[in-house]
């Protein structure tokens, strides 16, 4: 008999980090992947079996049917099966006819229901018992209480989808998803919010990486509610049962009971359980790879105990921030901005080769450019990343390119340092404070030397300070108030013989990102009068969002200079950001360029009017696409044909109530038009199109919308455009088409 699925943890295997069967029953060893295996082979066996023991298999869980009114629910043998059931062991094949123990009414009985069922079901239903009788040893087994009640709840649901021939359908208030974004969305954010920056081959160990860490989530064994509240006691303990519960019954239950709907964990739970096994999964599978480090392949070996942990520290960071971007739903959102750059550092592909995996599943803008003209124009834009050191920058470089390019190239260095009372700064630190010191008492001379000294190493402010060639030669010294939100910015300030360089702006895209991981979103200066411009440049504007009771009485009053502030985007990439603005401008200028050559392209005239033809559709003619129309109805086509059928019987309702849609409510009659039928050839009305609708004609929101055109344009034909039914039918028409745009069935 098949052991239950128990409490595990994945192990690290000889070719990295792999998923590793689960223990079963405290055994290391035969664990799920071996117990699912066996089920497997099980049920192999019993569907190849003779059609006789497969009745007798499943007339023990079916009712008994004789004389309708026998209570038996399901034939017991006469020589009865040990408890729990042992589905290995072989048993003589019975008869049709042999009695039930409990109700003696004939096996027959009990299985004629499935006289004429297909072999395909039967297989089905047979599954379906195996699973059955591996849960019942499975609620037999378990000592957690939480996890036997989920077992059970299981078991009877699969009896029954047995008992009532259905598909085993799991009863619950919600169904999967149960948080967005995923742990996988929420994963994939990470690495592009993180790494969208790095080479095509770093960016590509990254993403190896995640996806090592999605694998081992979907293979991990959760602990049991009781496991955990010992563990952790003020957590939120009905919240985690009831994913616990969730956990069980669509992810881990199914690995092993195939007739269960089975469904990945990273897709359908969400940050909250990711927080839960997070900090023991961390610890758990670092130390694996440490166990294990000698049995690594050596291509492993970096990737495993370098990249890994680095990798796990960074992602911890942002499953515990309260303010950390990837969990927004609207991430994708924010970030689509930075999407053709997070393409464009991505491997230079050719435009034939297929797209990676992870590619294909990057966000789109809706209606966008398609993914293989990017592909094609991104192909001709060079990596920034690959500029070679000695290139010199464009007149349009962005202002902090080079001081970029130059921290790249480890000439330029950023540290927040400070001063502390309780662990004395090391000599290079001091050294260091000495030096912005220095630097702002120069820079801003009308501050006294003294106050300058006192803020810079008082140790409640901080100082994100600028090294070159080990010398101080720019700073930014702040102070951070996080119960007010705020931080103030207290000097700034770059040495004379290195400014307009672009420093200042690098030093300050620093301090945003140093902040947006303090979960601080705003800052607040009093700007000297000729600093303004810098700091507007910078995104600061004297319009202050924090509120004045949050920073009034915290931050020091300069007289003579100007409150400003800036409020920071937690999804931008500060320091990358100008790189993605100007690839972006590129990726547009070119597609702009692709267009224009399109449309400047002169498309020989139309010849079909000339051979008598009245009327062509707009979208036929040659061209006509590329200057960007598109036809009025493109829209949303409902797919669920019960919704569609609803839509379009309120329009009706609506279009039929119109003051202008009594010329059309019925079927024009020919003693009041004469020769209107020699003149209209496809009649139509709101009358038709009412019993049309009924009788589920309109599948698709065109038949619909064509038929109400008709009405239109007949309309227009037949009477003269000063009429009266003329204006109804214009008036009508442009009615209907608010109505289709409300309902989504047009773009408005
Ligand atoms: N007025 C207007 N614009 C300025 C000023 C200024 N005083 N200083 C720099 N800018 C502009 C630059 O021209 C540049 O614009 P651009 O990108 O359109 O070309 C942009 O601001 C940023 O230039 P960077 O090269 O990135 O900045 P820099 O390295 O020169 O540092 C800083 C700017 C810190 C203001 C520097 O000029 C400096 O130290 N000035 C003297 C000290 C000072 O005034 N500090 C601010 C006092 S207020 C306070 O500390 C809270």
């Amino acid at each position: 008999m098949s052991d239950p699925p128990l409490q595990g943890s994945p192990a690290i295997g000889a070719a990295g980090l792999v998923p590793a069967a689960p223990g079963a029953g405290g055994t290391e060893g035969s664990g799920a992947a071996g117990g699912s295996a066996r089920i497997a082979v099980k049920k192999a066996q019993l569907r190849s079996s003779p059609r006789p023991k497969k009745l007798e298999k499943l007339g023990v869980y079916s009712s008994c049917k004789a004389e309708g009114a026998c209570k038996c629910n399901g034939w017991k043998s006469q020589n009865p099966p040990p408890t729990p059931p042992q589905t290995d062991q072989q048993s003589n094949a019975v008869n049709l006819q042999e009695p039930c123990r409990s109700c003696s009414h004939t096996l027959g009985d009990h299985v004629t229901h499935l006289e004429n069922v297909s072999e395909e079901e039967m297989n089905r239903l047979l599954g379906i018992v195996l699973d059955v009788e591996y849960l019942y040893t499975c609620v037999h087994k378990e000592e957690d209480a939480d996890t036997k009640q989920v077992y059970f709840s299981l078991f009877k649901l699969l009896r029954k989808s047995i008992l009532q021939m259905g598909k085993p359908m799991l009863e619950a208030q919600e169904s999967p998803p149960f948080e967005k974004p995923s742990i996988e969305q929420g994963v994939n954010n990470f690495v592009q919010y993180k790494f969208s920056h790095l080479p095509s081959k770093e960016r590509q160990t990254i993403m190896e990486l995640a996806k090592m860490f999605l694998n081992q989530i979907n293979y991990w064994q959760l602990e049991t509610p009781s496991q955990r509240r010992q563990r952790v006691p003020n957590d939120d303990a009905a919240g985690y049962k009831a994913n616990y519960t969730r956990w069980l019954c669509y992810c881990n239950v199914p690995q092993f009971c195939d007739s269960l709907p089975r469904y990945e964990t990273t897709q359908i739970f969400g940050r909250t359980l990711l927080r839960s096994v997070f900090t023991v999964m961390r610890k758990q599978l670092l130390e694996q790879a440490r166990q294990e480090k000698d049995k690594l392949p050596p291509e492993k070996r970096t990737l495993i105990l370098t990249h890994f942990p680095k990798f796990l520290s960074m992602l911890e960071e942002e499953v515990y921030s309260h303010s950390s971007p990837i969990w927004s739903q609207d991430f994708l959102a924010g970030y689509l901005p930075l999407y053709p750059y997070v393409l464009l550092v991505g491997e230079k592909r050719k435009p034939t080769e297929p797209l990676h995996h992870e590619e294909n599943k990057r966000p789109r803008v809706v209606g966008d450019i398609p993914m293989d003209l990017i592909n094609e124009v991104m192909a001709t834009i060079t990596d920034p990343a690959a500029i070679p050191e000695t290139s010199l920058l464009s007149a349009h470089s962005a202002r902090d390119e080079a001081a970029r390019l130059e921290e790249r190239r480890g000439v330029i260095e950023f540290h927040v340092i400070g001063n502390s009372l309780n662990q004395k700064p090391n000599k290079r630190i001091l050294m260091w404070l000495v030096g912005l010191q220095n630097v702002f008492s120069h820079q801003l001379p009308r501050m006294p030397k003294e106050y300058i000294t006192r803020l810079v190493f008082d140790p409640k402010h901080k100082t994100l300070s600028l090294i070159k060639d080990g010398r101080v030669i720019g700073g930014i010294c702040f102070r951070m108030f996080p119960s007010q939100g705020f931080t103030e910015i207290v000097f700034c300030a770059v040495t004379s013989n290195e400014q307009v360089k672009g420093y200042g702006t690098h030093l300050m895209n620093h301090l945003k990102e140093y902040h947006i991981k303090h979960e601080i979103l705003n800052f607040l200066t009093y700007a000297d009068e000729y600093a303004i411009g810098y700091f507007k440049k910078q995104g600061f504007s004297k319009d202050i969002k924090v509120p004045k009771a949050k920073y009034v009485g915290y931050i020091k009053d300069y007289e003579g200079a100007t409150l400003m502030g800036c409020e920071l985007n937690p999804s931008i990439p500060y320091t990358e950001f100008s790189v993605i603005i100007k690839k972006q401008k590129e990726i547009i200028k070119k597609l702009i360029e692709r267009k224009q050559a399109q449309i400047r392209k002169v498309y020989p005239g139309l010849s079909c009017f000339k051979d008598g033809v009245r009327q062509i559709p707009i979208e036929s003619i040659p061209g006509i696409r590329e200057t960007g129309w598109k036809p009025v109805g493109k829209g949303k086509e409902l797919k669920d044909p019960d919704q569609l059928y609803s839509t379009l019987k309120t329009i009706l309702q609506h279009v039929k109530s119109h003051q202008n849609a009594w010329p059309f409510m019925e079927p024009v009659k020919k003693t009041e038009a004469p020769g209107y039928y020699q003149v209209i050839r496809f009649p139509m009305d709101l009358k038709t199109m009412s019993e049309r609708l009924k009788s589920r004609y309109y599948t698709t929101r065109k038949l619909f919308m064509a038929d109400m055109q008709r009405i239109f344009t007949n309309c227009r034909e037949y009477n003269p455009p000063e009429s009266e039914y003329y204006k109804c039918a214009n008036l009508l028409e442009k009615f209907f088409y608010t109505k289709i745009k409300e309902a989504g069935l047009i773009e408005k």
